[in-house]
């Protein structure tokens, strides 16, 4: 048996322990004509690096909430590597919001390169598919006070645009 990842302290779970590494080789059938991968491909991979993430905080199903907008700043080649990083920024109460960074690596020679960053929203769920609270998050280094305080501040942008969407359409 292998031993349990870290659990919640008195100061609740380190963000570091909810971090998710997945590495996707970029295959035909995920690249359009121009030989690079579709950008709806990314979205799918970005989406489960990031619910895993967030499952390794919560330890509950989660739910896709929102993501926020995307700006693919490079391609992901045919061969390349996608690597993708996944780690919770904050928790509010039944939500979290995860980041997820996308790099292309050449497995070749190691070198690698930022794709596009993204953030995203996941809301636990009990039993009955309500959502629930999710346990405390522990920022530990400086790096990671600095995003989970951002993180609040795309909360109550990302909020108030869902509101005045909600608004619009109504
Ligand atoms: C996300 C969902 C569970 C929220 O349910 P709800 O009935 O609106 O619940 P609440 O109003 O109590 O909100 C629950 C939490 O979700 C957050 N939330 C709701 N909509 C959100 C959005 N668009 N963006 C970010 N957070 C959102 C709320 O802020 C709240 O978080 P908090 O407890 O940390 O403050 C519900 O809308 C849902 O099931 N959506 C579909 C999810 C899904 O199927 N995703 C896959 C893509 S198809």
């Amino acid at each position: 048996m292998g031993s349990p990842m870290p659990d919640a302290g008195p100061r609740g779970k380190p963000a570091s322990a909810s971090r998710t590494e997945i590495a996707h080789l970029v295959m035909p059938s995920d690249a359009n004509t121009l030989g690079t991968a579709f950008g709806g491909m990314v979205m799918q991979w970005t989406d489960l690096a990031a619910s895993m993430a967030a499952m390794r905080h919560a330890r509950l199903p989660v739910v896709t909430a929102s993501i926020d907008q995307l700006h693919f700043r490079a391609p992901l080649r045919i061969g390349q590597m996608a690597i993708l990083i996944a780690q919770v920024n904050a928790v509010f109460g039944t939500s979290m919001e995860v980041e997820v960074q996308v790099l292309s690596e050449d497995p070749l020679t190691g070198e690698r390169g930022r794709c596009c960053d993204a953030y995203l929203t996941f809301v636990a769920l009990d039993a009955q598919g309500r959502p629930t609270r999710v346990g405390p998050l522990h920022v530990e280094s400086a790096e990671e006070r600095r995003r989970e305080r951002e993180a609040r501040l795309r909360r109550e942008a990302r909020l108030r645009l869902r509101d005045e969407l909600a608004r619009g359409a109504g």
